[in-house]
């Protein structure tokens, strides 16, 4: 593997007393999207949460081992990093769009203005390059001031990936970001994703097997808080080495 953003080693996540993901080793490839893949329950959220310290706010959690990101070999879930700073370079899309109640401009800004940028040239310029990122200023760049509930779902996740770029984050995690979206729209967040990761590294969970071989280069099988298996995404789907994976990914189970 060429590039590495990430380098996850041994890495443990409790809730309380439910030891959920178990001695995990994986390489997230930079500007490449790489899949998470299994059965509900088998931790792919939690994993994905990981790497931006979501579970921090939450009490009773504990992870384990390490994240290191590349090339400054800082790891991402030793308890001296602020997670704060970890979202401000990681950020993350959910399943469910799930703009603010406020306008569209605003819901782009809203990165910025938490970070005490205020200055409208600057807020101008980071919000248009970001709505260009996520392919949805040509749609919206006459109705910034309106509220961004007047969009349809598939813009609504556009919108929230332009609010996730604004502060220029190095990987972009995808919790099953188009399960509400409908085949089109499903259609151009995949180009999308395809095209960002020139500028980003990508993590996506996806129930939707199809969607993981069409759009990302590495895949990785979880099962019951476990990699079984992690490898390009065409040898999974061609020549997986697990018997587990094979079953899972020829519908057996899941
Ligand atoms: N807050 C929590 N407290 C305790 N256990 C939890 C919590 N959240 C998740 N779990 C458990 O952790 C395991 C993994 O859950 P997780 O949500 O990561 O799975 P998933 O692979 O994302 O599933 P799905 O495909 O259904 O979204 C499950 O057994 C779940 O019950
Ligand atoms: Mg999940």
């Amino acid at each position: 593997m060429e590039n590495i953003e990430a380098d996850v080693k041994n890495l443990n996540f409790y809730y309380g007393d439910n030891h959920v993901l178990k001695n995990n080793n994986l390489k997230i490839a930079k500007n490449k999207i790489t899949a998470l893949i299994g059965p509900s329950g088998c931790g792919k959220t939690t994993f994905l949460r990981c790497f931006n310290r979501m579970h921090d706010l939450y009490p009773n959690t504990r992870y384990e081992g390490e994240i290191i990101l590349y090339p400054e070999e800082k790891n991402i879930i030793s308890q001296e990093i602020d997670p704060i700073e970890v979202r401000m370079q990681i950020s993350m899309v959910f399943q469910k769009p799930n703009p603010f109640p406020k306008s569209i401009y605003e819901n782009v800004a809203y990165g910025l203005r938490v970070r005490g940028i205020n200055k409208r040239e600057m807020l101008d310029e980071r919000v248009e390059k970001s709505l260009k990122s996520a392919v949805l200023w040509d749609e919206v760049k006459d109705l910034l001031d309106k509220p961004a509930f007047n969009l349809s779902g598939g813009q609504q996740q556009r919108l929230c990936i332009a609010r996730a770029l604004v502060t220029d984050p190095r990987i972009l995690l995808f919790d099953e970001p188009t399960s509400a979206l409908d085949p089109i729209a499903t259609g151009r967040i995949e180009e999308l994703m395809i095209k960002l990761k020139e500028e980003v590294t990508i993590i996506i969970v996806t129930h939707n097997m199809q969607q993981a071989a069409r759009i990302s280069d590495f895949t990785g099988f979880l099962y019951l808080g476990e990699i079984i298996e992690f490898s390009n995404t065409q040898q999974i789907f061609t020549v997986p080495k697990e018997k587990l994976t094979e079953n899972y990914i020829s519908g057996r189970f899941g």
